[in-house]
């Protein structure tokens, strides 16, 4: 598999277009990046993207998570230790920072770091030297690193749980990744490619998303991102027959967002709607024409001329 087949950038919007031709920018550069953005949206997806964009993609990519390591874990793991640099090292270890090479050194929830790691980690990135933990000799860093929050540092900063002159370090070249209610057009098209992940990986070649759904997710404000889509299809292909996923194979906080009409989630255009509406109608007719038209309230033909204007079935 290629690394394109293997890392979908899913980018319909426009918005997400322009994060596109950034990661392709930035992949030829070393700066250090700083990417923010809500939870979920995609900067562990983003940051892999840049990394395999880039001439460094057939050196390492590796990640540390400095929220759930704790503090001398996170320092061991990024500059190694020599053998007896602390009780239970018995023997040298590489860190993070020594074997990611000329690769990609990735700090995942960076304002996680204590004031030991920030002091440790200014250095590394100011002038590009470290030593293991218990060692003497200074080693030099080749690796890129990413550094990723959905914290918003400068906050961060002004509450004194964050050095300053480390954010404004990091923050050299910063990509905030938008949230998902703000690249509508990319809502369908990646439920649809995590769909088609989800089919293959739980052996259920024929889920698809009703029209029902595809409006529901269209209308939904999605809070927890790309991720919580991801779960919500999940659950919904795991416990279906295979089929139609419907509104009611999915938790009620989306559900929701059908009830409201225009004004919950995302506003649209009148042409939109009316497209929708005429979607949903047909599907719930079992695309009766005259059926349908009767509950639009409009002829006939005026239903088969729509249906064909707005490419439905
Ligand atoms: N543009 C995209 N195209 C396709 N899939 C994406 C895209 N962006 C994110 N994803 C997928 O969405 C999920 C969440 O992305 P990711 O883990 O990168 O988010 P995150 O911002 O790091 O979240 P958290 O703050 O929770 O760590 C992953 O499964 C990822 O592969
Ligand atoms: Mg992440």
């Amino acid at each position: 598999m290629s690394s394109a087949e293997r890392l979908p950038w899913i980018a319909e919007d426009p918005v997400s277009k322009r994060l596109l031709e950034i990661a392709r920018k930035v992949s030829e550069a070393s700066t250090t990046l700083l990417i923010t953005g809500e939870s979920g949206t995609g900067k562990d997806h983003f940051a892999r993207l840049v990394h395999e964009l880039g001439p460094r993609r057939d050196a390492p990519f590796l990640k540390i998570d400095c929220a759930s390591l704790p503090p001398h874990l996170v320092e061991s793991e990024l500059f190694g230790h020599e053998r007896g640099a602390f009780t239970g090292a018995v023997e040298r270890k590489l860190g993070r920072l020594e074997m990611a090479g000329a690769g990609t050194i990735v700090l995942d929830e960076v304002a996680a770091l204590d004031a030991g790691g920030q002091g440790k980690l200014l250095r590394v990135v100011q002038e590009r030297v470290f030593e293991r933990l218990g060692g003497t000799e200074s080693l030099r860093i080749e690796a890129r690193l990413m550094a990723l929050t959905n914290a918003n540092l400068q906050a961060a900063v002004a509450a004194g749980r964050f050095r300053e002159d480390l954010y404004f370090r990091l923050n050299v070249l910063t990509i905030a990744i938008p949230p998902l209610r703000e690249r509508g057009a990319d809502i369908l098209p990646l439920a649809e490619s995590l769909l088609g992940t989800l089919r293959m990986v739980h052996g259920k070649p024929n889920a698809q998303l009703s029209e029902a759904t595809r409006r529901m997710f269209g209308a939904y404000a999605w809070p927890g991102n790309i991720r919580e889509m991801r779960n919500v299809l999940e659950r919904a292909v795991l416990f279906s027959d295979g089929g139609l996923l419907e509104p009611g194979d999915f938790p009620e906080s989306l559900r929701a967002a059908l009830g409201g009409g225009v004004m919950l989630g995302r506003l649209r255009s009148l042409e939109e709607i009316e497209r929708e509406a005429i979607a949903a109608t047909l599907e719930a007719t079992r695309y009766g024409i005259s059926k349908s038209a009767e509950i639009l309230g409009i002829s006939r033909k005026t239903l088969l001329e729509k249906r064909k204007k707005f490419g439905l079935k």
